[in-house]
């Protein structure tokens, strides 16, 4: 059991900053994702942790002790990278098996290794292909038995699965999730896809230009961004400008309950997710009650995006059920309903 400890850790590219104090733990037996738009310093920080990269400034920790002074092969830390590099003149087993011939282990014993690690990402009986006889998601597996063969305690994967198909994403996301959790690695994943993030992490941290702008469960994303920025990362979402006022806040749209204690006196942003804006009766019993006009109703199988202009030329949009695209068209008159649990106040 290894827990990862970031300390302000920072990294300098002669005048880029690709990292700027950054702190995080990411707790043992756990996965934590790493995620940001491209050039944020996520494959930095993998590496740093890997003992590829040396930091700037800061530590890197590993169950309380500083890692920095020891070497990569040491760490017990293996990073599986974007663009998987297998060996193409060796077959997969030789791949697989390579870092145990290079510590002179017997072939017998790799050979044993191998078809271990092999049979536990799904792909037994492929030790003899080489890696261009593979589909791209085979040859993600085959690094990733590469890294496993070592019985790391921490598992880096650096957008394991950004060259797959949605169906194969499903599975390989399956697979490292039984994985991490049957050999019990800390698992860091750095990826720049929120959904990818959401379903595969138990933890959550989100960077921005070298910064890291909010840790946590996934969920917190979604009800408790810390800035808009971190909302908008999350998904078109609604905006709405106020000022506290007493125990409501007062907008364009009126004079709104929220449910949230830590309402910053003066002005604020509200924020709320298009799928907990409601539809509701206009029979007033419910709080924060609106009229709005449907501007478009987009059918998208499983859902209708229905976007709503209010009082003051205010734009809101609403999640509702597939069928709704059948019954609200364009200029439907609508009544809403916003849950003051689910307003939040951008601090
Ligand atoms: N060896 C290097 N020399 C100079 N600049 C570098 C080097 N490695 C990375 N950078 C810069 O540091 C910043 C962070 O790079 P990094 O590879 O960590 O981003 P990333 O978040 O992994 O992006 P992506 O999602 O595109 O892989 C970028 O601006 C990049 O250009
Ligand atoms: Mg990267």
């Amino acid at each position: 059991m290894t827990k990862v400890e970031l300390q302000h850790l920072s990294k300098q590219f002669g005048e880029v900053t690709a990292v700027s104090q950054v702190s995080l733990n990411a707790p043992d037996g756990q996965i934590t994702a790493l995620l940001g738009p491209s050039g944020c310093g996520k494959t930095t920080i993998l590496k740093t942790i890997a003992g590829l990269l040396a930091p700037s400034a800061g530590d890197v920790l590993f169950n309380g002790r500083s890692v920095l002074n020891i070497p990569a092969e040491k760490r017990n830390a293996v990073m599986v990278f974007q663009n998987h590099l297998l060996f193409p003149y060796l077959s997969v087993g030789e791949n697989v098996g390579f870092g145990q011939k290079m510590r002179g282990v017997d072939a017998a014993t790799i050979r044993q290794k191998v078809d271990e690690h092999l049979a536990l990402v799904q792909l037994p009986g492929l030790a003899n292909r080489r890696p261009n006889e593979l589909s791209g998601g085979q040859q993600q597996r085959v690094a990733l038995a590469r890294a496993l063969i070592v019985e790391p305690t921490v598992l880096l994967l650096d957008e394991p699965l950004s060259n797959l198909d949605a169906h194969l994403r499903e599975e390989m996301r399956q697979l490292i999730r039984t994985l991490q959790r049957s050999l019990n690695m800390t698992t860091i994943v750095v990826t720049h896809d929120q959904e990818e993030a959401v379903l595969l992490a138990d933890q959550i941290g989100l960077m921005f230009d070298g910064k890291l702008a909010q840790v946590g469960p996934p969920s917190d994303f979604y009800e408790r961004p810390s800035t808009r920025q971190v909302a908008s990362f999350f998904g078109a979402t609604n905006f709405l400008a106020g000022e506290k006022c007493g125990n409501l806040v007062e907008t364009a749209v009126g004079p709104l309950h929220v449910a949230a204690n830590a309402v910053p006196d003066g002005p604020v942003q509200l924020t709320i997710r298009p799928e907990h804006v409601q539809l509701a009766p206009a029979d007033g019993r419910l709080p924060n009650q609106l009229c709005a006009t449907v501007q478009e109703a987009i059918y998208a199988g499983t859902h209708t995006r229905l976007r709503l202009t209010l009082d003051g030329d205010i734009e809101l949009t609403l999640i509702t059920a597939p069928a709704a695209a059948k019954t609200i068209g364009v200029g439907t008159a609508v009544h809403l309903h916003l849950p003051p649990e689910h307003l939040w106040p951008l601090p």
